[in-house]
């Protein structure tokens, strides 16, 4: 598992939006049920996170548009939202200097990484380095 040093209020709140937002979505589009599971690992200086779920899974169609904004996959009729989540989750973590991959196929359920950076060694506890 993997400490995470973020030190602004900021930071966290912006990272609580990000996670949440993968978490909602795996519960949300598994109405059927399932496991959901959180996996978190230190790799290299990036913090890797993975969402998993069984659910509905995604389109190919869709996988290039997910985040756009307001953008929804063509299998979630029925299913409220309002494809405004992964628009910001990928500017939270571009913030964070990282990045955002979905593995997903329809019926089949999501698996959604993300990879902010965490503080590189040496770095004060509770500190962030500044962004350029
Ligand atoms: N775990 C998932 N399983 C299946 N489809 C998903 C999953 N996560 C995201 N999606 C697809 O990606 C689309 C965009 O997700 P996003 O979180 O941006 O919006 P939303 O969940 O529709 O609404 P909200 O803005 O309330 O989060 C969803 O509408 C859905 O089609
Ligand atoms: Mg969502």
């Amino acid at each position: 598992m993997a400490t995470i040093l973020f030190g602004s209020t900021g930071t966290a709140l912006l990272l609580f939006q990000l996670f949440s937002n993968l978490v909602a979505n795996a519960v949300k589009y598994s109405p059927g049920g399932g496991t959901i599971r959180l996996a978190a690992c230190a790799k290299g200086a990036l913090l890797v996170v993975t969402v998993k779920d069984e659910g509905i899974g995604i389109p190919k169609s869709d996988l290039d548009r997910l985040f756009e904004r307001y953008y929804r996959g063509g299998n979630v009729a029925g299913i409220v939202g309002t494809g405004l989540g992964l628009f910001l989750a990928k500017i939270v973590v571009e913030l964070h200097d990282g990045a955002i991959e979905v593995e997903s196929v329809e019926g089949g359920g999501s698996c959604l990484h993300d990879f902010p950076a965490l503080c590189p060694q040496g770095c004060g506890s509770g500190e962030y380095p500044a962004r350029k």
